[in-house]
């Protein structure tokens, strides 16, 4: 058993909270505000003990300079200033010495916001690949380090899991609660287990899908993953998302020949010429699709085909839409499918941010018991069993303090 915040000397103590704030926001506005709320008892609780809290988080995918101004974490400190109806500092340059003076100064139940971690990145990766010298850094700015992102837990970041090293640490609340419930779900999953996987790029999924077809019995797949498994099998997809990688390309079709009888592919699609308004949409068997249709949605057949397996699964893992669900005529496939899930008395679990934002967006905020803040870390801790987050933190007895 982890270390967990309920048995943590955390009176008064400056507390190093690492949260997943990794939000979709558009024009200053987070429009999901779902895995800040889930924070909120971690937060709530630290307040409570009076403690001095930093809070830390990555939010999107920081590749350039230019990133940094459509990720920057602002929006999400006036969120937080909502729900905890108290002002939050927020430092810009986390390894600044202002920030430093900043942290060490804070008074009880005072907060400060870190500006998004994966900033660090820019130029040398000093977030993404454990940096030992940035992790000392961020450690020294609080007393005890809480992982609380779960979400995050599949990255072997600085932040996530390079910091544990240096503090006495602990798994916030929902770190706790997500864990218990996969490891209730997934320790001994009754079978059939399915796992339905929506999502762009087959590129980012490969290796949890090589890992996940030894333990599940059917894996659907949608979106852009899709695609690029019926684009190896020599269908022509159109102008739709697929991975170009040759040699991506022939690991799909190894991992089809080796487990033919586990995946489950599109057998028809919603399909537009357009990527960008709705024109014309059109339903078209998978074999039918021509070179300037991109594909918007699973159509009737895949759904039908879908809910039989869903139907006949008794564990089911859900990470990703079937289509852009956003947009009114592309909704009915994953509509479909929650309204199939919500129907099934499989064990269900939903994972993931977007997934959850759809959830939101359809109608199905409350239909679903066990719902996981994390996407690619539930399917890596299920192909897995463990992710580099949980391993860093500490067993329940063995807390120690290290020189700084
Ligand atoms: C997520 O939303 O899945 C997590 O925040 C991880 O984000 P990442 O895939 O950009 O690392």
């Amino acid at each position: 058993m982890k270390q967990t915040l309920k048995k943590m000397p955390i009176n008064n103590k400056r507390i190093l909270l690492r949260c997943d704030f990794n939000v979709p926001i558009s024009n200053g506005n987070v429009l999901d505000e779902t895995k800040i709320v889930k924070s909120l008892e971690t937060i709530n609780y630290l307040l409570e003990h009076n403690c001095k809290i930093i809070i830390m988080s990555h939010l999107g995918r920081v590749k350039t300079e230019e990133d940094k101004a459509k990720y920057s974490l602002e929006p999400v400190k006036a969120v937080l200033e909502k729900y905890l109806n108290r002002p939050i500092i927020f430092a810009k340059d986390i390894l600044s010495e202002e920030t430093k003076n900043i942290a060490l100064n804070l008074k009880p139940q005072e907060i400060l916001l870190l500006e998004n971690t994966r900033f660090l990145d820019i130029p040398n990766k000093l977030e993404s690949n454990i940096n030992d010298d940035t992790a000392k850094a961020i450690a020294s700015l609080g007393e005890i380090f809480v992982l609380d992102a779960f979400a995050s837990a599949h990255r072997a970041h600085t932040s996530v899991v390079g910091i544990a090293k240096y503090l006495p640490n602990c798994i916030g609340f929902l770190f706790e609660k997500e864990l218990t419930m996969l490891e209730k779900c997934f320790s001994n999953p009754q079978k059939p287990f399915t796992v339905i996987m929506g999502g762009a790029k087959v590129d980012d999924k490969l290796n949890i899908i090589k890992s996940l077809l030894p333990k599940c019995d059917n894996l659907l797949v949608s979106g852009g993953i899709a695609n690029s498994f019926l684009s190896a099998l020599g269908l022509n997809v159109g102008s739709s998302l697929k991975t170009e990688d040759h040699n991506i390309i022939e690991q799909l079709k190894t991992l089809m020949l080796q487990n033919k009888e586990k995946f489950a592919f599109p057998l028809d699609a919603v399909v537009e010429t357009t990527f960008d308004n709705v024109k014309d949409p059109t339903i078209k068997n998978i074999n039918r699709i021509s070179s300037n249709d991109i594909i918007k949605d699973i159509g009737p057949k895949t759904i039908s085909k879908y809910h039989e397996i869903i139907n006949n699964s008794k564990t089911i893992f859900i990470n990703g839409t079937m289509g852009i669900y956003e947009e009114k005529p592309y909704k009915n496939g994953t509509t479909e499918i929650f309204n199939a899930l919500k129907n099934s008395p499989a064990t269900t679990i939903i994972g993931g941010g977007d997934t959850i934002s759809a959830l939101n967006n359809l109608g199905f905020a409350n239909a679903f018991e066990n719902i996981s803040s994390g996407g690619g870390a539930t399917l890596e801790y299920i192909a897995n069993g463990t992710l580099p987050g949980i391993e860093a933190i500490n067993e329940e007895e063995n807390i120690e303090i290290l020189d700084l």
